[in-house]
């Protein structure tokens, strides 16, 4: 197969971050996607229904500004200890799309985050009830629990408990790295609480020898962490399967380049310029591109409850050289596998 022309898709997990930036980085995922659903963890947290509306104001003029007017921004909440059920209720009410939680100094941005579930039960029952999901960065972060066992470790003790606390609660768990959450969400029993998953394409694509081989190679370094091959494996065989729980999450998390290349560099990837077609190459490296459609454009719709998108995007085997960097306001910002090529073009 050396052309494929799918419905057009939408990411289920974007950082857009704010300000200047905007234009700089909403222009890449519009180009490709018709919608996206955006991560809250600015500093200060996107936690209330106010934040969120106004700061899909600034995407939507951001992306107007950079000739997408028909992008749409999905907005989400920053759970905290203190999110209140009035404003679970008012999130419904002005449809956001989903409540994030982060487990206390989990990843970028997140000390604000949620230092014990219990402390939001009843925002979280509140969620079970007007069925707004739960979307879960599944590690857990205590120092003696190994960097590379965190997300295993969140299923036994707070994954698994939370569903069983809130059967009826929908749960995405996201940017999945490990056979252990691909074998949960595949097994899980659903009782109205369905569970869904995002996958990256950085996850598909490459093990944790990335990072290290030849030298630090900071640019592959997300969280959650890039885990051995046969957990890329496991990712790659639920991407491309006919399961429905699966959907496509970037993840793409800029961050400037003095940041990233740095003692202590920030986690995050920026996969947003080639988004598709990294997807497709990990895709067509197991000959199942014709599984891309339901990952990227079906799946996650379906999920949320949201209509798929009409129009198309063709994925055309061209190959295309990365750039080195792009701009980010005044900053650079260098793409994952930047200067390298890769066989998959978007065409027009
Ligand atoms: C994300 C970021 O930079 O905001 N970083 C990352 O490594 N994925 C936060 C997150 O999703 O964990
Ligand atoms: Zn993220």
């Amino acid at each position: 197969m050396n052309k494929i022309t799918i419905t057009r898709p939408d990411d289920w997990h974007l950082h857009l971050r704010d300000g200047d930036v905007l234009p700089d980085l909403v222009k890449h995922t519009a180009r490709q996607f018709s919608r996206a659903l955006i991560m809250p963890n600015l500093r200060p947290p996107v936690t209330t229904v106010a934040q969120a509306k106004s700061y899909q104001t600034r995407i939507h003029e951001a992306a107007q500004v950079a000739g997408y007017p028909q992008f749409q921004a999905l907005m989400t909440l920053y759970l905290t200890d203190k999110t209140l059920p009035s404003e679970i209720e008012n999130a419904k009410e002005n449809g956001i799309v989903g409540v994030k939680l982060y487990p206390a100094g989990a990843t970028t941005n997140s000390d604000a985050g949620v230092t014990n579930l219990q402390h939001c039960d009843l925002a979280i029952a509140k969620m079970a009830e007007l069925g707004i999901p739960l979307l879960v960065h599944g590690e857990v972060t205590h120092a003696s629990i190994d960097l590379f066992d965190r997300e295993a470790v969140f299923i036994d003790e707070v994954l698994d408990p939370l569903r069983k606390r809130h059967p009826r609660l929908r749960v995405v768990f996201e940017h999945i790295t490990t056979k252990q959450a691909v074998d949960y969400v595949s097994q899980a029993n659903t009782q109205g609480g369905e569970i869904g998953a995002t996958i990256t394409a950085h996850h598909l694509l490459y093990n944790r020898n990335a990072i290290f081989i030849g030298g630090i190679r900071p640019h592959y370094y997300c969280l959650p962490v890039l885990k051995r091959e046969e957990h890329r494996q496991a990712l790659l065989d639920a991407a491309t399967s006919d399961s429905k729980r699966f959907f496509l999450g970037t993840d793409s998390a800029p961050h400037a380049q003095h940041l990233k290349e740095h003692a202590c560099g920030c986690a995050g990837c920026f996969t947003a310029a080639q988004a598709l077609e990294l997807y497709a190459q990990a895709f067509a490296s197991v000959g199942k591109l014709q599984q891309l459609e339901s990952f990227a454009a079906f799946n996650g719709a379906d999920f949320y409850g949201l209509p798929r998108n009409e129009g198309t995007v063709t994925i055309e085997k061209i190959s295309q050289k990365i750039p080195l960097s792009y701009s980010m306001g005044s900053d650079l910002l260098v793409p994952l596998n930047a200067g390298e090529s890769l066989d998959w073009s978007i065409l027009g």
